[in-house]
């Protein structure tokens, strides 16, 4: 960072559950799975469901609202909007243009979705973070937002169980103070693994069908096993290089929050990185996996809770379909103390 370039850090959050809860007991009457099985090999004991006419934009606008009330600032201050997503409303346009009309935001701003699957939300908020550095936009708003549960197969046991819905928002700001706020991150892929998790049908390769659909190809399918290991791979690697870019010690940060995939997922990280469970706080027993919602739904309950403090170490890691992953480690600052 030169001298020259502002720090950005998160201002407030906001975030948006759908009411609906699916537990694991109506899910073992759906399906071939228990109650028991879910918890010990998930560590997901419910997850919320969106109706039929709550999309990614309606939950991502009533997160938006939530972190604008939290900031004292109203939708006209904000000056760039970037919705991480991998089920949009629509193929297009964008779900961030269909948020920017129900949020009432300025038509003078950029509006745009990213997609990086789970890691949606590590990918958006460096973008964010990279275009405002400059100080040409004074607040963005960074969103993930997700209705997994349109794209999750019912019938397959192996991933019904896994998948809700929600959206989380960050509203980010400058400040010219220095060492706050995003203090490093690093993103990668690898795309020679796209297939391990994916969705087959419905793009522009394979238009959806009356076969397709039928085949189930417009929907999620995934190598959990092969999954798992490249997630507790890249999660760990990725900590840990963020962390010796910074010159930061893991012991030195105080929260560590992680995509939540799975528990089991996140013990093996926690191990790797030699830190206790008690500093990876976990949402997953009531949300299960939200993907790009994820991390800002994690954040925001471990703020609310009272964990993260002005001056904490947060380092935010997450991995999803790409295969993406990304690390963003932060100061909190909270400039109104
Ligand atoms: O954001 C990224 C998204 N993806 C992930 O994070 C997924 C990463 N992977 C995982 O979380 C785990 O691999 C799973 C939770 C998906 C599966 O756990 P596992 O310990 O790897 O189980 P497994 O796939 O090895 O399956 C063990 C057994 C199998 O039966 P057999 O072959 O041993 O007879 C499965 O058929 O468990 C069976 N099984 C189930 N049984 C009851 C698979 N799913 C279920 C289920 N209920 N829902």
């Amino acid at each position: 960072m030169s001298s020259a370039e502002l720090s950005v850090f998160i201002q407030a959050l906001g975030v948006h559950a759908p009411a609906r809860k699916l537990t694991n007991e109506e899910l073992s009457s759906m399906v071939d799975t228990s109650d028991e099985w879910i918890k010990t090999r998930s560590g997901i004991s419910e997850r919320r469901i969106a109706a039929a006419d709550e999309n990614p934009s309606d939950m991502g606008a009533k997160a938006a609202a939530q972190a604008l009330t939290r900031a004292g600032l109203t939708p006209a201050d904000i000056d760039l909007l970037i919705v991480a997503t991998m089920t949009p409303d629509v193929p297009f346009p964008s779900t961030a243009c269909l948020l920017q009309a129900k949020l009432g935001l300025r038509r003078d701003i950029p509006c745009f979705d990213v997609s990086a699957a789970c890691s949606g939300f590590v990918y958006a908020l460096q973008v964010g973070t990279d275009m405002m550095r400059s100080g040409a936009y004074r607040h963005a708003l960074v969103i993930g937002a997700e209705k997994l549960s349109s794209v999750v197969d019912w019938s397959d046991r192996t991933t019904c169980v896994l998948f809700g819905d929600g959206a989380g928002a960050a509203i980010l700001a400058t400040t010219s103070a220095k060492n706050v706020g995003v203090l490093g991150n690093l993103l990668g892929a690898d795309g020679n693994n796209a297939e391990l998790l994916h969705c087959a049908a419905g793009g522009s390769a394979t238009p959806a069908t009356p076969e397709s659909i039928k085949a189930g190809k417009h929907l999620l399918r995934m190598n959990g096993k092969e999954v798992f290991r490249h997630a507790v791979r890249v999660m760990s690697e990725s900590c840990e290089r963020v962390l010796a870019k910074c010159g930061v010690k893991s012991e030195q940060v105080a929260w560590f929050i992680p995509h939540q995939a799975n528990i089991r997922i996140l013990e093996a990280v926690a191990s790797q990185l030699n830190v206790s469970m008690d500093r990876f706080p976990s949402n997953l027993d009531r949300y299960g996996n939200t993907s790009a919602a994820s991390i800002p739904l994690a954040l925001e309950e471990a703020w609310r809770a009272g964990k993260i403090k002005h001056g904490d170490l947060v380092l935010i890691v997450a991995f999803g379909a790409g295969l993406t992953w990304g690390a963003t480690l932060l100061r909190w600052h909270e400039p109104t103390r």
